[in-house]
């Protein structure tokens, strides 16, 4: 794991293997960005026609090395480009910050101390240019021989941040705001990217408990037993074909002054093969990454518990296995919910909405003040949005706005969508209440009509599908790496933390 420091020490001063500034665009010309002027300094203020001599554009995404010269404790300087210098005396945009600061990181694999003079002048600005250093140094290695043995080259191990002010109270909490975010954006990572024949559905439990454990969080799992006593009958439907039974796991969070309460709903589909609905080659590669949902809402609580939110924060993880087998759940087959309510499954990959269903009306139980739900659950919804953005669906237009609205605060790109009541119908079923597929059009939003159907009276719910976000197939850009993201997790917190302030 990657260390965080804010040192009072000037760029000049500070020993580190690589020394960060920012570059920008102004008109034309580049401009070094605010909190690399010592670093200019070193250079007789010429950096920004150094680095353009070395074809550097300022643009975002670019990273340029050059040889430190003599008065700088560095060896090498590293500069990121920032996009288009905002108007005088704007601040930088803070995903931009953080994006760049990930881009460094990744461009520094390998050395061990890097120190980050971007601008951080405000708290926001040094939690911005922290979470982006700590995401961009994550690595996943630990299947990988060669990459596991003494001189195999690791992320950063030290992120030193320069500029900050680690005596103000502010600046403080950012940095260990950003180190908790982070680091539980890393763990989702890591659980996503971890291959299904290793977390199966009670490997997940195990995890979630030792972990749970460690930062005083309550930790219930019903296994398949217990699921069976407790009429699971959607959560037990989809495991049904698989040798690795699922769990419905609780992990809750509770402050003594708490007076709002959250449940957050996770789908954690340890592996989608679509069951006798068998997906197609092409189409199953990547279905590790089908309990993204479940990763987000655990590493959401446990930041929740690192930061000591007021606000009582429970996660439901509904975990299981989709395969095929003769024990699997088939095509016409009649599942009895939780709720008691009855549903045909006319297609086994659509298997999602069927365990989410059992935990959001579990959670509703509870009667929380909100729940929101996460999860990869429909390929239309990367149709709709790509592959960076989710969407947004909840039975309250104020409460899909405000999420919209704190998605964008933290930096994660998301979309409200609607969800129209003419798309129920194709749901109807013959044989039982309803059916778990319905129009193929609008199949985001008929899988959002699904859920809604669970979600406890007068509850305020969200849903979120990140089946676009949630695993990176492309090259790495910014702090975000091939794989696993953490897509959701930055807003999951920034809702707690919003609703512990009671603003919302
Ligand atoms: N896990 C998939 C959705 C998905 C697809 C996530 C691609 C990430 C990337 C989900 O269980 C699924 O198979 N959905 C079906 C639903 C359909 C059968 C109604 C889909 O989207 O095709
Ligand atoms: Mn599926
Ligand atoms: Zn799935």
């Amino acid at each position: 794991m990657t260390a965080l420091t804010l040192s009072t020490a000037g760029a000049a001063t500070l020993r580190a293997d690589a020394l960060v500034v920012g570059v920008a665009k102004s008109g034309k010309a580049l401009v070094v960005a605010p909190g690399a002027e010592a670093v200019d300094k070193a250079f007789d203020g010429r950096l920004a026609a150094v680095l353009e001599t070395l074809g550097a554009s300022g643009a975002e995404g670019e990273a340029t090395k050059l040889p430190a010269p003599a008065g700088l404790k560095a060896p090498v300087v590293l500069a990121v480009g920032l996009g288009s210098a905002p108007e005088d005396g704007e601040p930088y945009d803070t995903e931009t910050l953080r994006r760049a600061a990930g881009t460094a990181s990744r461009a520094l694999f390998g050395s061990k101390k890097a120190a980050f003079a971007l601008p951080a002048g405000t708290a926001e600005e040094a939690g911005a240019v922290a979470e982006g250093a700590l995401l961009g140094a994550y690595s996943f290695d630990v299947y990988k021989e060669r990459a596991t043995g003494k001189d195999a080259k690791k992320p950063l191990a030290e992120v030193a941040l320069l500029g900050a002010k680690p005596r103000d109270k502010a600046h403080k909490a950012a940095a260990e705001r950003a180190l908790a975010v982070a680091e539980e954006i890393n763990r989702a990572r890591d659980l996503i990217n971890t291959p299904p024949n290793d977390l199966t559905p009670a490997a997940f439990a195990a995890l979630a408990q030792t972990a749970g454990k460690e930062h005083g969080l309550k930790v219930q799992v019903l296994d398949e037993k217990a699921l069976a006593k407790g009429g699971y009958g959607g959560i037990l439907g989809v495991g049904a074909g698989s040798e690795n039974p699922p769990r419905l796991v609780k992990v809750a969070y509770t402050h003594p002054k708490a007076e709002k309460s959250l449940a957050l709903v996770g789908k954690g589909i340890t592996y989608d093969s679509g069951g006798i609905s068998l997906k197609p080659a092409g189409h199953n590669e990547t279905m590790k990454c089908d309990m993204s949902g479940a990763a987000a809402v655990f590493a959401a609580v446990v930041a929740a518990a690192r930061l000591g939110l007021e606000v009582n924060v429970t996660a439901w993880l509904a975990l299981a296995e989709n395969m095929p087998s003769g024990s699997a759940t088939r095509p016409g087959d009649v599942l009895r919910m939780y709720s008691g309510k009855t549903v045909e499954v006319l297609n086994t990959d659509a298997e999602g909405r069927l365990v989410l269903a059992d935990a959001l009306t579990r959670a509703s139980e509870e009667t929380p003040d909100a729940i929101v739900d996460v999860a990869t659950l429909t390929g239309a919804m990367m149709l709709a949005l790509g592959s960076r953005t989710f969407g947004i669906m909840a039975n309250d237009d104020d409460f899909r706005t405000a999420l919209h609205g704190i998605a964008d605060e933290v930096g994660e790109q998301s979309w409200p969508m609607p969800l129209p009541a003419d798309l129920r119908k194709g749901m109807d079923s013959p044989t039982a209440d309803m059916a778990n597929m319905g129009e193929r059009m609008g199949g985001g939003l008929v899988a959002g009509l699904f859920l809604q159907e669970f979600v406890g009276e007068g509850i305020t719910w969200a849903h979120l599908d990140i089946a676009g976000p949630a695993f990176h197939e492309g090259a790495p850009y910014g702090y975000t790496p091939k794989g696993g993201t953490g897509s959701s997790v930055r807003t999951l917190v920034r809702l707690a933390e919003l609703t512990a302030a009671g603003e919302l």
